[in-house]
Parts: C-alpha cells; sequence; structure tokens
C-alpha cells in the first residue's frame, strides 16, 4: 500500500508517501518513505518501551511505532507534535513538561535540561540506591498529558493557545505516580499524599479519563486517580 503522510512542519505541512506492507507501522512508513524532505521525528526501541515516539495522529495522542496503519480509516495519515510537550522541530519533542511534572519520590531522574536546576547530575537523594525505582510500567511518553482536558483544553492544534492548562494542574502521569507510592507504603508514602491533596492535585482532575484511554501501558492514571480520591 502507499501510506500519504502529512506532517506538521511549524505552521505549514509537509507531504510525503511511503511504500509500505500493511502490517507497517506509522514509524515504518515514516523511515521508508524517500524524500522524507529532513522530516524530524524521534524513536528509538520500535516496541513501545522508550516512549519517545508519541505524537498525534489524525489528532489523537499515539506512539507510532504502535499506532498500525492498517487501524487507521484510509486516506492521509496527518502528524503533529504532543501538545504539553517542547517541540524541537516538526514532530519532535522533548517531554520536559511531564519531567517536571513528575514529583521527587528519589526516583532516578534523567539529566536536567539547560537552563533548568540543579545540574546534570541525577537528582540527589538521601534514599539508597536500592529503593529507587522507576514509576513502575510508565514509560514517561507524555500522551496522557497530551490527551488530558484540562492540560490541553482546546483543538489540540498545536498553538500556543492549544497547550495552555485551563487551571494548575500537575497531571495524570504524577498523580498516578503518588498513588503507587502510597500503596507501596514506603518512606515518600506521606509526600505523596501531600502531592495528591495540593490545589493543582486530585482536586483539579475534571475525570474524564481521556489519559487512561490514551495511555499505551496500561497505567490508567485515571484510574488511580479517583483511587486516590477515596479516604
Ligand atoms: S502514565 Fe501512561 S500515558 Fe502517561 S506518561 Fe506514563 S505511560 Fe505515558
Ligand atoms: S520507538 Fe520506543 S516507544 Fe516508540
Amino acid at each position: 500500500m502507499i501510506a500519504k503522510l502529512s506532517v506538521a512542519r511549524g505552521a505549514g505541512r509537509v507531504e510525503i508517501e511511503a511504500e509500505a506492507p500493511e502490517w507497517a507501522t506509522v514509524l515504518d512508513a515514516l523511515e521508508s518513505a524517500d524524500g522524507t524532505q529532513g522530516i524530524l521525528y524521534r524513536h528509538s526501541c520500535h516496541h513501545g518501551s522508550c516512549g519517545v515516539c508519541g505524537a498525534l495522529v489524525n489528532g489523537a495522542p499515539r506512539l507510532l511505532c504502535r499506532t498500525r496503519l492498517s487501524e487507521l480509516p484510509p486516506g492521509v495519515v496527518r502528524l503533529d507534535p504532543l501538545p504539553y510537550a517542547t517541540v524541537i522541530a516538526d514532530i519532535a519533542v522533548e517531554p520536559g513538561p511531564l519531567f517536571d511534572s513528575l514529583p521527587d519520590f528519589g526516583y532516578l531522574r534523567p539529566p536536567a535540561r539547560p537552563g533548568s536546576v540543579p545540574d546534570q547530575a541525577p537528582l540527589p537523594s538521601d534514599r539508597p540506591e536500592r529503593e529507587r525505582e522507576r514509576f513502575e510500567d510508565c514509560i514517561e511518553c507524555g500522551l496522557c498529558l497530551a490527551a488530558c482536558p484540562v492540560l490541553v483544553p482546546v483543538e489540540r492544534d498545536g498553538s500556543d493557545e492549544a497547550k495552555r492548562p485551563i487551571r494548575p494542574f500537575v497531571g495524570p502521569a504524577a498523580l498516578g505516580m503518588a498513588r503507587r507510592e502510597i500503596a507501596k507504603g514506603g518512606p515518600a508514602s506521606r509526600e505523596a499524599r501531600a502531592v495528591a491533596a495540593a490545589p493543582d492535585g486530585v482536586a483539579a482532575c475534571d475525570r474524564a479519563f481521556a489519559c487512561s484511554r490514551a495511555c499505551p501501558r496500561g497505567v490508567a492514571p485515571g484510574r488511580l486517580i479517583e483511587e486516590l480520591r477515596r479516604p
């Protein structure tokens, strides 16, 4: 089949075509296209575990490597950068807003971005290495933030206005992380309860559950937020 892709480039778009088999993903099509006109996109694992290939596919936040062409309606596939992320160029984004939202429970963190604090080293923690665990199952793709109607309240057209939250909200990934921390009952559970109880915590969620539908890993942050509402 011939896949036709329309990819955002700033205020304009780049149209490309790719020869792709039925089972191909959108990422496969991008990689096999001739003359991609230098389209910038991110990928690494190709199997839904690195979390860097998120984009809006026909307006919905998806992983490019987990979206088969055959599951999309016929016609041109429209690709746009994830909202609530920092656009590098075209559909390549850097999930800084997601990392900024995650509470510091002593987890290992990526190196600080230029201009952020503190320095390039992982955040200091007084907890032993064995207690530093990743937020289970979450691949930090940012799809839940892009899907959240509180964080991205208007039509997802990539404009600056579309990136402005309707109220301060720490976001589904951070609250899901807090719920897991409380469930573990570890040393950070008190801090996690404070994150959930803050004005920009559970109370700021509109219960749309768009985060759970968008999550490619079954983390179901919407359900975890509901669990945080219970006394
Ligand atoms: S909770 Fe799900 S959608 Fe949100 S960042 Fe983690 S893996 Fe991605
Ligand atoms: S390339 Fe790793 S999640 Fe898509």
